[in-house]
């Protein structure tokens, strides 16, 4: 398939068939991931494969209990490591302070993200389907014990991978002219911006079941894959969104789907992880 249109047709899997990821697939996998860009080449990164079921199950509940994690046959969990680079460097009597930079920080993070982007792409055109899983930012601390992580490693994302079950078909995107630019900065009326977004969600009141097919598949797919004992995870989010009486796509995704008070909060402990990871860097309020 053309690489434009294989592009335009992935979406996040998360039911995957009870068959594992060939070896050399894998090893593929792994060699894209390991050969995309780095910031000034020095790929301060390292991939975890995870695939006994154990670990699995272990790495699902750090996430946030999210089913798919423990279903899929193989999760990578990719992490920044300083820890390798300052050896190397201390090997040679020289210092690297890439922990106390939130400069190496963002370039390590956007190196992790390419790479596992190109193993998206490749294993998307070997007939797998995946699924980033980014809630491990919240269990750093769990996730780092469990997985042996000397300091300056620090995992900042899953990526799960398998054979695809099913493949939701209807999530969908902003129109292009919401995003690109042209030359300069163009900033939207409210107007234009409250039409891109209602574009892109539609109406929130149409079908709540369908809307949230598009806008929360993760609580779809939860229910199916592993059932509440109190109810259904689509039930709880609608009973939130009566509770909240909410009417926009944007109170659906700021006060139901992402509590901007929990964000802030989780803050607050991403920081405590990062500076038992051995992250010491100022951050904006240090200034
Ligand atoms: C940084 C990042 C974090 C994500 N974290 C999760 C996650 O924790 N659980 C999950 O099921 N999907 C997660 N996703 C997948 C998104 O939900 C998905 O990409 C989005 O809904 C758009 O759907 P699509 O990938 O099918 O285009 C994440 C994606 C990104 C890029």
């Amino acid at each position: 398939m053309d690489l434009y249109d294989l592009m335009m047709k992935r979406r996040s899997v998360r039911s995957f068939e009870d068959r594992p990821v060939p070896e050399d697939v894998l090893d593929e996998l792994l060699d894209a991931a390991v050969n995309a860009p780095s910031g000034g080449n020095i790929q301060p990164l390292s991939i975890i494969v995870v695939e006994e079921p154990a670990a699995r199950a272990e790495l699902a509940e750090m996430v946030g209990r999210q089913p798919w994690v423990a279903n899929a046959p193989t999760s990578l969990v990719f992490c920044i490591d300083f820890h390798r680079v300052m050896r190397w460097a201390a090997a040679f009597d020289v210092e690297f302070r890439g922990q106390e930079s939130l400069l190496s920080f963002l370039i390590a993070y956007a190196d992790i993200m390419c790479a596992a982007q190109n193993v998206v792409v490749l294993a998307e055109s070997r007939g797998l389907g995946s699924v980033y899983v980014g809630t491990i930012l919240s269990s750093i601390e769990h996730a780092r014990e469990y997985f042996a992580m000397p300091a300056h490693v620090l995992p900042v994302m899953v990526l799960s991978l398998g054979f695809p079950k099913s493949v939701p078909r209807n999530i969908p995107k902003l129109d292009r002219h919401a995003v690109v630019h042209s030359e300069k900065y163009a900033a939207r009326s409210d107007d234009e911006v409250r039409d891109d977004f209602e574009r892109k969600y539609g109406s929130i009141d149409e079908d709540v079941d369908r809307y949230l097919e598009r806008a929360y598949v993760e609580a779809v797919e939860r229910d199916k894959q592993a059932p509440r004992d109190d109810g259904s995870w689509v039930g709880d989010v609608k009973r939130r969104m009566q509770k909240l009486e909410v009417k926009s796509n944007a109170e659906f995704l700021f006060r139901v789907r992402y509590p901007q008070d929990l964000m802030v909060r989780f803050n607050r402990d991403l920081v405590r992880a990062l500076e038992g990871a051995g992250f010491d860097f100022p951050l904006v309020k240090d200034r």
